[in-house]
């Protein structure tokens, strides 16, 4: 299973987080959040978790999220998106040979996943990147993401250490670390905008050059 059920409750304290929100915000979409776009593209992009009044609010990844405006700007300027982004999933945005997922797919506490809720969720995450057909790039938005993946994929984490703009070769495809957009980074230039266009201008090379 590449998505957990609806009423996935494997993690006591996200499915608890669930709940509250249910009755705090019952207007929300308050599930987890599946990937979007393409099972068979080219490209996955993984995130950490959704946000609390962004995706866990509209039941899209990153969107209504703060995180969500630098990564959809930035897909549609690399062609990996078409159409206006407006934080709504109804907006008809659409992902080109793209699918967005999550390392976690349940809204965390504070943003903040746990290990155990990293683990419990890594299955979805490792029959996502096992279904993603014509896989040529993954990026991982952080290192909690690209631990997660690199573990999905058996791989040991100390010959793939995480840093921003690294890549790291698998045979069938690369994987492409960059700090995640979020509002922090952004905020503080951890991650600048040319930061990250960067990272999507190399995986857009490395994905028109794999045949
Ligand atoms: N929203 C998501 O869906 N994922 C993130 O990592 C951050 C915000």
């Amino acid at each position: 299973m590449s998505e957990p059920p609806l009423d996935c409750r494997i993690c006591d304290r996200l499915a608890a987080f669930r709940d509250a929100n249910r009755i705090a915000y019952p207007e929300f979409y308050n599930n987890p959040v599946p990937s979007f776009g393409p099972a068979d593209a080219s490209l996955l992009v993984v995130g950490l978790a959704p946000g609390l009044k962004g995706a866990n609010k509209t039941g899209r990844p990153f969107t209504g999220d703060y995180a969500g405006d630098l990564l959809y700007e930035t897909l549609g300027t690399y062609g990996f998106a078409r159409g206006t982004y407006a934080a709504d999933p109804d907006d008809g945005l659409q992902l080109v040979d793209c699918r967005i997922t999550n390392a976690v797919r349940c809204v965390p506490p504070e943003n903040k996943p746990i290990g155990t809720e990293i683990r419990n969720c890594r299955p979805f995450l490792a029959t996502t990147i096992e279904q993603a057909g014509g896989l040529k790039a993954i990026v991982a938005l952080g290192r909690i993401a690209h631990d997660s993946v690199l573990t999905a994929l058996d791989a040991r984490r100390a010959s793939y250490p995480f840093g921003h703009g690294a890549r790291h070769d698998f045979g069938s495809f690369s994987l492409f670390d960059s700090y995640h957009c979020s509002r922090y980074n952004t905020n503080t230039r951890r991650l600048t905008p040319e930061m990250f266009q960067a990272v999507f201008a190399e995986v857009r090379r490395e994905v028109d050059a794999r045949v």
